[in-house]
């Protein structure tokens, strides 16, 4: 009878270990908006940034929304995938890694503009 209460607590700390660095790693909302209005991103050499196309989020308020977003004419499946065609082709920069923490700042930036 002594053990349940013990395992259910041995539970809880298991989950609160194993939930922390999903939360840890999350994006940041204020380094996405600088890297955002950043010409410099993914070793963009043009002057152009995210925010010269689409000033202030304007026009992609639901992009961190949408089941898919069609581009340029592609069906693109992930944001992140929009960013990189974004960083890549406008930008004329080097797409950046998902799971880098640039990439996860920017997209919790998009993503906090349709709030
Ligand atoms: C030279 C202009 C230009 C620049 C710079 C640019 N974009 Fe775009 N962006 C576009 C165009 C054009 C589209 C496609 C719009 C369409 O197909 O309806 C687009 C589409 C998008 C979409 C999808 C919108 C939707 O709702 O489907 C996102 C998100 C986006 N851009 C993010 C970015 C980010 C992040 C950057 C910086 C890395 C960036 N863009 C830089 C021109 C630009």
């Amino acid at each position: 009878m002594r053990t349940l209460p013990i395992l259910v607590i041995a539970v809880m700390i298991l989950a609160a270990f194993t939930l922390a660095p999903a939360s840890g790693n999350a994006g940041n909302v204020d380094n996405g908006k600088k890297l955002y209005n950043d010409p410099t991103l993914g070793g963009s050499t043009n002057p152009k940034s995210c925010n010269t196309c689409h000033p202030g989020g304007k026009g992609i308020e639901h992009a961190g929304t949408k089941e898919y977003a069609s581009l340029m004419g592609m069906k693109v499946n992930a944001l992140e995938d929009v960013v990189n065609i974004c960083i890549e082709r406008p930008l004329g920069g080097k797409a950046l890694a998902d799971d880098s923490q640039e990439m996860k700042d920017i997209v919790s930036y998009i993503k906090s503009l349709g709030k």
